[in-house]
């Protein structure tokens, strides 16, 4: 039996956004009072595509003021960078001995991220989700708050730590994580098409909303979010293939913590201009307070790379013990 832990991870590849938010880290805030959590910004996955290295180092601190101002708590948690913790990279090296190049070649996100061009694709990229696995597994963690994009590399991270138990002779050196996905907001859609996932790299800003935007950007995005010309339906059959009408309903539904029925009740027959301007709202009344937090976090860079250094410490020594225990079950010799 394994003590529950949590691990997640987000890449600081510019402006977190709705998704981001309601899809993982408003569950990491959840979750803080219940169990011991480490969260942990991946700078070290972010490379996998190109980088400049400069925005790379202050989108990692953008990203711990964005962890912050959302409410976790850099006492009870550890929250660090994955380079900071080279036990990752080690770890991540074992287990690509360990997976198949079958498994990797599996993986949706790869053939999405790559593109049409998979030979040019970075090697990185393809044996991203081992390095995903290991940031789980160096820890024992036995859970994992992700947004449903992420369900197919956590049945991975499980694979391999079966295949790990078996091929060494350890049952149950690692656990067989469980992924925590919110059912609601498991996939937050793009504003401006209702069958693509909202995300950092699409072109168009007006397809997200970051949690940085102030509220008339918020506003306008709302106003000019892709909607259908029937009106809201009464029961929530009425919202089958309706993809952008049930993505804002939704997301209304999330942020003010109640059931997707109970929206449907309020605003069934009306038309979307009533419920945009309260979509608003309410998008504004949580994304703004988080949103000048972070600005006001980021004035303090010192602040935030001393919480990023001490959470690296608490990281290391957990780290350090498995990967001893690791390397000895592996037969690898380490002397210092
Ligand atoms: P990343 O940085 O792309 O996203 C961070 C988290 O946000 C969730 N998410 C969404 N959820 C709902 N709707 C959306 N539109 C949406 N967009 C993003 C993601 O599912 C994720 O939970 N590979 C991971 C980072 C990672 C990781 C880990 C996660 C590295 N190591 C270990 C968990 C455990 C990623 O790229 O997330």
């Amino acid at each position: 039996m394994h003590k529950k832990r949590i691990f997640s991870g987000v890449q600081p590849t510019g402006n977190l956004h709705l998704g981001n938010y309601l899809g993982a880290i408003q569950n990491f805030v959840n979750l803080q009072n219940k169990f011991e959590c480490i969260y942990c910004v991946v700078d070290l996955h972010a490379i996998t595509n190109r980088q400049n290295p400069k925005e790379l180092k202050s989108n990692t601190l953008e990203t711990i003021a964005s962890f912050i101002a959302s409410g976790l708590n850099v006492e009870k948690n550890i929250i660090f960078n994955q380079a900071s913790v080279s036990a990752h990279s080690e770890l991540a090296w074992i287990f690509n001995c360990v997976a198949r190049i079958g498994w990797m070649n599996r993986m949706t996100q790869f053939k999405e991220k790559a593109g049409k061009n998979k030979e040019n694709a970075s090697v990185g990229l393809l044996v991203y989700p081992n390095l995903m696995a290991a940031d789980i597994l160096i820890y024992k963690a036995t859970h994992v708050p992700v947004g449903e994009d992420q369900k197919q590399h956590l049945e991975l991270t499980r694979d391999i730590a079966k295949k790990f138990n078996n091929d060494f002779n350890c049952q149950d050196f690692f656990p067989i994580v469980e992924p925590l996905i919110s059912n609601e907001m498991a996939r937050v859609m793009s504003l401006r098409d209702g069958k693509k996932k909202m995300s950092k790299s699409e072109d168009s800003d007006f397809s997200r909303i970051n949690l940085k935007d102030g509220k008339d950007l918020i506003d306008q995005k709302i106003r000019k979010a892709k909607t259908d010309n029937d009106p809201i339906p009464e029961q929530l059959s009425g919202l089958k293939n309706r993809y952008e009408a049930a993505n804002l309903i939704s997301i209304y539904a999330s942020i003010n913590n109640i059931e997707v029925s109970k929206v449907l009740d309020e605003f069934g027959g009306k038309n979307f201009s009533t419920f945009k301007s309260k979509l608003s709202e309410s998008v504004v009344e949580k994304i703004c307070p988080i949103g000048n937090e972070i600005t006001k976090l980021l004035k303090d860079k010192s602040y935030l790379n001393g919480i990023l250094e001490k959470g690296a410490k608490k990281a290391e020594l957990i780290a350090k013990n498995n990967l001893k225990e690791i390397y000895n079950i592996v037969g690898l010799t380490k002397y210092i």
